[in-house]
């Protein structure tokens, strides 16, 4: 099959050597019509720069259909009720690949538009799965066959540049063979998935956390450090969580990673010194973690390189888990295109590089981490659909997928509550919560962020209401809940109440001594939050192994079912964003602190 528009060079070429073929092909034919397959308003704040260089290099990835997510679905939910029979009967990577391959005809389609355009087979890259097409191809091609005018766009407030189009087109026959082709439609870029670092602050490394008398609190029956208001260590959060003379092993399985994105690089003479100040058990081993590359990306070790969200990551999960097998994956990606020094390629996005890997993978770790997002609005729909598919088919296999729920309340990512936006993207500029991605998709376990001890939500703990997925079944009693205690008419038209809420659960966010560069620092947001809690999944994952049980995977059925008695309610504090005050913490489920903390002995108790 060949479908060229008429004013392609190729067809042409096509005429002229093959007269008798071309006068076949050139029949008009119904099939090789184009048909928008995408079309977006462009995104507030970008602009036409000018034309895209035609010999610029793009990553193009195409996604397939995956003809039996609903019933990838289904297992996954099975799985993960720990009053189903079939709970904790994870799926094998195979089971899954073949659960998400795409159907054959979709296959067959693809490869005969491709290589009508002279792409060879040696030429596409294809996920295990084969749900995901990978080709690198200059502007001028992919412009001729999404017939599309691609342009290099600016964005006003942070001077960034990147090569997007606004639209595009794929033929009639080829239309339904297709779920997405980016980058087309993607404004979220690359460097704008920020990390969920909300405040960073020097302190004197010679001062320790200090050792006042601790605090008896009456409620929970926990004893904390006073130092622990101001300054979280790892022996703060053992406290605080209740899990103070817990030892995991390390001979069970068991395992936790971070992943890490954007060049910013974990550092091991980093993790050297925060295990000296705060687990001399792993100190006096030289414990460290294991790096892998993803598509490339770095390990370098100068101090200079150091990243602050890497470091976060590696010595809070690492340290609150130690001994169990941890870790590093740095996932390769430039910053956007930079016009003047001609980037000879735009990469696309961190996902779905990372969630090809850590799929094809044979032993992912059991709990992982990730502290960056962006706005959801700023990501496509078809995209944050299918990325968060992908987070589907990793809690399928066993994991626990932690990641934060955003730094700005009820608001955009934008920190600083007076500059955040809320406005649509769509191009009716209506004022709205602005919701995070990935924390929206109902897959993973969002983390929100509280302080102080006795606890209470931090005001930028991120939370509200997804936009794109609705509300999953496992949280509709809570969220309910919740929305009937809302004063009547509150934020109407501001938030959508039949989304999935965010977030999930919540941890301590701000204060954390970290090493950075080989200084001592104080860390916030709920960047912090995600890898804490990850550290005490690894935990229970730790205490399930050692009695034979399979780990716990995808977790938020269990959480907002049998495990909820587990969580310490936090019902103090609020989330302002948007001009409001947002949310309040309450009783039960809320959208600023979720379910609540972890209190570790009682979820051991409830999961083993
Ligand atoms: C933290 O500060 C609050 C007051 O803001 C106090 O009631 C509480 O006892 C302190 N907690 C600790 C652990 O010192
Ligand atoms: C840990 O590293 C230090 C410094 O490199 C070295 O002196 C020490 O012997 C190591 N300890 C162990 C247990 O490997
Ligand atoms: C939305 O805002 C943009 C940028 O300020 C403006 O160009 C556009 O006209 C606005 N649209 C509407 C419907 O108000
Ligand atoms: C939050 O609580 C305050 C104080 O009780 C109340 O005035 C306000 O209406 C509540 N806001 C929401 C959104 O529930």
């Amino acid at each position: 099959m060949v479908c060229q528009s008429p004013s392609s060079k190729m067809w042409v070429s096509l005429v002229s050597l093959l007269p008798l073929v071309a006068f076949a092909l050139a029949l008009p034919s119904k099939d090789c019509e184009h048909k928008v397959k995408e079309v977006i308003v462009p995104p507030r704040g970008w602009t036409i720069f000018g034309p895209a260089p035609p010999d610029h290099l793009i990553k193009l990835r195409i996604g397939l259909p995956q003809s039996n997510f609903d019933v990838l679905e289904e297992h996954l939910y099975a799985i993960s009720d720990p009053y189903h029979e079939r709970y904790g009967a994870h799926l094998a990577k195979e089971e899954i690949e073949e659960l998400v391959a795409p159907h054959p005809d979709s296959v067959t389609a693809v490869n005969g538009w491709l290589s009508s355009h002279g792409i060879q087979e040696a030429d596409i890259g294809r996920s295990a799965a084969g749900d995901w097409l990978t080709i690198r191809v200059p502007v001028q091609l992919v412009e001729k066959m999404l017939d599309t005018k691609y342009h290099i766009w600016k964005h006003t407030a942070s001077g960034e540049y990147i090569v997007r189009t606004t639209s595009y087109s794929l033929p009639k026959d080829i239309l339904d063979h297709v779920e997405l082709i980016q980058p087309t439609t993607m404004f979220g870029t690359f460097k704008r998935l920020k990390s969920t670092i909300h405040s960073i602050s020097k302190i004197d490394p010679q001062i320790q956390a200090q050792n006042l008398p601790p605090v008896f609190d009456s409620a929970t029956g926990l004893t904390v450090d006073a130092s622990c208001n101001t300054t979280i260590t790892i022996t703060c959060l053992r406290q605080i969580y209740n899990a103070v003379g817990y030892t995991p092993s390390a001979k069970v399985g068991n395992s936790i990673g971070i992943a890490g994105y954007l060049e910013d690089y974990a550092n091991r003479a980093d993790l050297q010194t925060f295990f000296a100040d705060q687990v001399p058990a792993a100190a006096a081993v030289n414990a460290t973690y294991n790096f892998v590359s993803v598509v490339g990306g770095l390990d370098p070790q100068d101090p200079a390189e150091a990243g602050a969200e890497s470091d976060l990551d590696t010595q809070f999960a690492f340290g609150l888990s130690f001994p169990v097998a941890s870790t590093f994956f740095s996932t390769a990606g430039r910053p956007p295109f930079i016009p003047d020094i001609g980037t000879p390629e735009d990469t696309n996005e961190p996902y779905t590089d990372w969630l090809d890997f850590m799929l094809s993978h044979p032993n992912p770790p059991l709990s992982i981490s990730t502290s960056y997002g962006d706005d959801e609005q700023t990501v496509p729909e078809s995209f944050a659909k299918r990325a968060c598919a992908g987070f589907a088919q990793l809690g399928a296999r066993g994991v626990s997928l932690m990641v934060s729920s955003g730094d700005g309340g009820v608001g955009d990512g934008d920190p600083d509550p007076a500059t955040q936006e809320c406005i649509t993207n769509d191009g009716l500029n209506r004022t709205q919560f602005i919701p995070g991605f990935p924390a929206s998709c109902p897959f993973v376990t969002a983390v929100g962020g509280t302080i102080l001890f006795p606890e209470q939500a931090v005001d930028f703990s991120g939370g509200g209401f997804s936009n794109y997925f609705s509300r999953p079944s496992y949280q509709e009693a809570a969220v309910k809940g919740f929305l009937s205690k809302l004063p009547k008419g509150t934020y109407n038209g501001l938030f959508n109440p039949n989304g999935r809420a965010i977030p999930d659960v919540a941890a301590q966010s701000d204060f954390f001594r970290v090493f950075i560069g080989g200084q001592a620092f104080h860390i916030g947001g709920t960047s912090a939050s995600s890898p804490t809690f990850a550290g005490f999944v690894a935990l229970l994952n730790d205490g399930r192994l050692k009695k034979g049980l399979p780990s716990l995977g995808f977790l938020n059925p269990l959480f907002y079912s049998k495990a909820k008695s587990g969580f310490n309610d936090i019902t103090v504090g609020n989330n302002p964003g948007c001009g409001t005050e947002g949310f309040n913490a309450t009783v039960g489920w809320d959208a600023v602190t979720g379910l609540g903390t972890p209190n570790f002995a009682k979820l051991l108790k409830l999961v083993t």
